[in-house]
């Protein structure tokens, strides 16, 4: 048996309880979607829906008996999936289908599909995404953060813009606070694998950095367009990290502070899915998105020329893209 001091117990039961305590009032700080009303009859799209944050809000829209097309690029996690939610809840309505946002040609047959049999889409929620540990691209080529976090989304929008157009449907735009950190729009290197001199993945980095920018691109060619941060989630995101025995010591007491659950982050994606969120002022070409459900300004100081610059450059990798196949 151990003998420790009393002098110790009191201090350190100090500490527990404040720890706690934090714990409990980052909780609150976070934020919860509180509107409940029915979503039926309301179609959405989310791509990466098998897992994490995409899992969780198709869980909580399909609980209010909304219908969901579940764009995945794996239709096997799909159908778990789906039996995990069926075993929740009995309402509403889920539909998988197939999506690679790294392949063109799989963006291409998703979207003439979802045009041909759903023409009255009510939002897309681009919420896959991912992030690398070393050199990964896309079928056409590009680096992986630029061709799935950002190219991918862009040429789907696309090819639903008319759908989405018509209906004033939403587009949700799952960005991070990343955004503020370490990023910027390297024009002259965008789609290259490039090892940048950085603690952190620079190229994530910068393709939530390029969400932001295409939120405000968007929004200001008239669509309804929300971007967000869902915070710092524990999901299957960290996959491919492989902390040393080191790090989980140092790092697990702040991880257990600042880490929300897939449940906790998703009230930010649902939030910006269904409710009033956008006003005149508070907008994505004002700088501002979604965090802790509520709207705030981001620090970032966006440049209109990069901006421009971001949605032509997007135009032409497409394009070059499809004439390399074609040729
Ligand atoms: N977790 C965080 O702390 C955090 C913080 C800020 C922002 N975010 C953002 O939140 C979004 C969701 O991340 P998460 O945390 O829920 O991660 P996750 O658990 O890894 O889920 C990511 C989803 O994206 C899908 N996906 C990846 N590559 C794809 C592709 N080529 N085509 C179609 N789907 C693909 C995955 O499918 P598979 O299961 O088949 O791989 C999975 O369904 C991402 O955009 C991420 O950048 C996350």
């Amino acid at each position: 048996m151990f003998f420790v001091p009393s002098k110790l117990l009191i201090p350190a039961g100090v500490l527990t309880a404040s720890v706690f305590a934090l714990r409990r009032y980052k909780i609150r700080k976070w934020g919860r979607v509180t509107n409940t009303s029915s979503l039926k009859g309301k179609l959405f799209i989310i791509t990466g829906a098998n897992t994490g944050l995409g899992f969780e809000t198709t869980k909580a829209l399909t609980a209010r008996q909304a219908t969901t097309i579940m764009a995945c690029r794996n239709l096997a996690k799909a159908d778990e999936a789906i039996h995990k939610i069926r075993e929740t809840t009995s309402e509403g309505e889920l539909i998988p289908m197939e999506l690679d946002l790294a392949s063109f040609q799989s963006i291409r047959k998703f979207a003439s599909q979802v045009n041909e049999k759903y023409p009255d889409l009510y939002c897309l929620v681009n919420n896959a995404g991912l992030a690398a540990q070393k050199p990964e691209f896309t079928q056409e080529g590009y680096e992986i953060h630029f061709g799935v976090n950002h190219l991918g989304q862009f040429l789907l929008v696309d090819l639903l813009k008319d759908n989405l157009k018509r209906n004033n449907s939403r587009v949700v735009v799952v960005s991070s606070r990343m955004h503020e950190i370490d990023a910027s729009i390297d024009l002259e290197n965008l789609g290259k694998w490039v090892e940048y001199d950085s603690r952190l993945n620079r190229l994530y980095n910068n393709s939530k950095l390029m969400n932001f920018y295409y939120a405000r691109e968007l929004y200001k060619r008239g669509f309804n367009v929300h971007v967000l941060c869902p915070g710092l989630c524990h999901t299957d995101f960290f996959r491919h990290y492989d902390p040393k025995w080191y790090h989980y010591l140092i790092f697990s007491p702040i991880v257990w502070l600042m880490l929300r659950s897939a449940e906790q982050g998703a009230q930010n994606i649902i939030y910006s899915a269904t409710d009033s969120v956008t006003s005149g002022e508070q907008n994505p070409v004002t700088g501002h998105f979604v965090s802790n459900v509520k709207m705030r300004r981001s620090k970032f100081r966006f440049d209109e020329h990069v901006s421009e610059r971001l949605w032509e450059e997007s135009v032409s990798a497409i394009a070059k893209a499809e004439s390399a196949s074609s040729s």
